[in-house]
């Protein structure tokens, strides 16, 4: 898989200002790139001798049945991708059977993208916003099109403020989820993103529970102490992510946070992981280091950009053959025989 290729692709095909927007990370871009170097920071040491002959990459993750670890993670906007936006990567999803979780900024609205796959398993990615009747509105709208989780993004604070350098496009064809919001007004995003709100605090996070009765993922933790906080608020499953290197540049990377956050969280919780990660080896050493599942941002995007439905299909399925290919070589035949020695820090 030659995602750096993928990534040029894209960049020629789309739109200048959202090629820039999808793939920068904020001010020089330090904890974008940091990301990416945590990964390959780690080596693998593998175990010979063992019988790899049938080797499966299938998980559950909140009891939800997959086929790969690889799951989408939420991003804005995807009509600056493709005509169908999150429509079609979520018939990607589906073909691939992966989780999709659908950005609260996305282009589609809940009940399209669902329309769309209506069997794959989708997950829906909220702020809490100042408006919480609008927040409510969301998460009941979600549950009600069949979404099976809530991921709660608790960057809120930062997001707005991201200190990237380049322009913000307009939503084409407007935010499918956010009212008021007009298509192709510029500043849209941002003005949507002013509602979020900044006093989150741990125990609004049951809110999203009550209303919509479905598992809270908790998305952007960063540190073993806010782990635990969030899974004695009664969080199902926390996400390591500094939201890609997109908001406060100098953030640690995820791959350097992501033992920690898993030996606090103790099993109470499942635990997943994104930023940087563009191999199956990736997908492995973080499997390795206590994740149940990763998530990938960037790539399926670029996927949408060059190949639209089967764009994300073929993303998919290059990193699950790539993590098959690993885990054969690492003598794991399943997820469940990834450990944690299978992983050293490079000399
Ligand atoms: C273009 C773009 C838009 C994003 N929009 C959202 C969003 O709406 N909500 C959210 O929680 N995260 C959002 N993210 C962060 C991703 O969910 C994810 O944390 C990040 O992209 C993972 O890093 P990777 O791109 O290196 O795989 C966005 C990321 C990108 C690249």
């Amino acid at each position: 898989m030659d995602l750096a290729h993928l990534e040029e692709l894209a960049t020629e095909r789309l739109d200048a200002v959202a090629a820039d927007y999808i793939n920068r990370g904020s001010a020089d871009g330090l904890t974008r790139a940091a990301n990416l170097t945590a990964w390959r920071r780690l080596r693998l040491r593998p175990h010979v001798l063992r019988d790899v002959s049938n080797v499966q990459t299938a998980t559950t993750v909140l009891g939800a049945p997959v086929a790969t670890p690889v799951l989408i993670a939420p991003t804005a906007m995807q009509r600056l991708a493709a005509e169908d936006g999150e429509r079609a990567t979520a018939r990607a999803a589906a073909r691939v059977g992966t989780v999709m979780v659908v950005s609260m900024v996305a282009s589609c609205s809940l009940e399209a993208i669902a329309e769309a796959a209506p069997k794959a398993p989708r997950w829906a990615q909220m702020y809490l916003l100042g408006d919480r009747g609008r927040t409510r509105a969301l998460a009941e709208r979600a549950r009600d099109a069949g979404y099976q989780a809530i991921v709660a993004s608790v960057d809120g604070a930062a997001v707005p403020y991201g200190d990237h350098r380049g322009a913000t496009p307009p939503p084409p064809g407007g935010l499918g989820n956010l009212v008021p919001s007009e298509p192709g007004r510029p500043g849209a995003l941002l003005a949507a993103m002013a509602d979020f709100d900044a006093g989150v605090t741990p125990p609004d996070l049951a809110l999203f529970r009550e209303w919509s009765g479905l598992p809270v993922v908790v998305k952007g933790v960063l540190r073993g102490d806010d782990a635990v906080a969030c899974v004695e608020a009664g969080a199902s499953a926390v996400a390591v992510s500094n939201h890609g290197g997109r908001t406060v540049d100098g953030c640690v990377a995820t791959g350097d946070v992501l033992a920690e956050v898993a030996d606090a969280v103790g099993g109470r919780a499942e635990v997943y992981v994104d930023g940087g990660i563009r191999t199956g080896a990736d997908v492995l050493k973080a499997l390795a280091l206590g994740a149940r599942a990763v998530l990938v941002g960037r790539p399926a995007v670029w996927g949408l950009a060059v190949g639209g439905e089967t764009g994300v299909v073929d993303v998919l399925d290059a990193f699950t053959r790539d993590l098959a290919r690993v885990l054969a070589f690492c003598g794991a035949s399943n997820l469940s025989e990834v450990s944690a020695d299978l992983v050293v820090p490079a000399p």
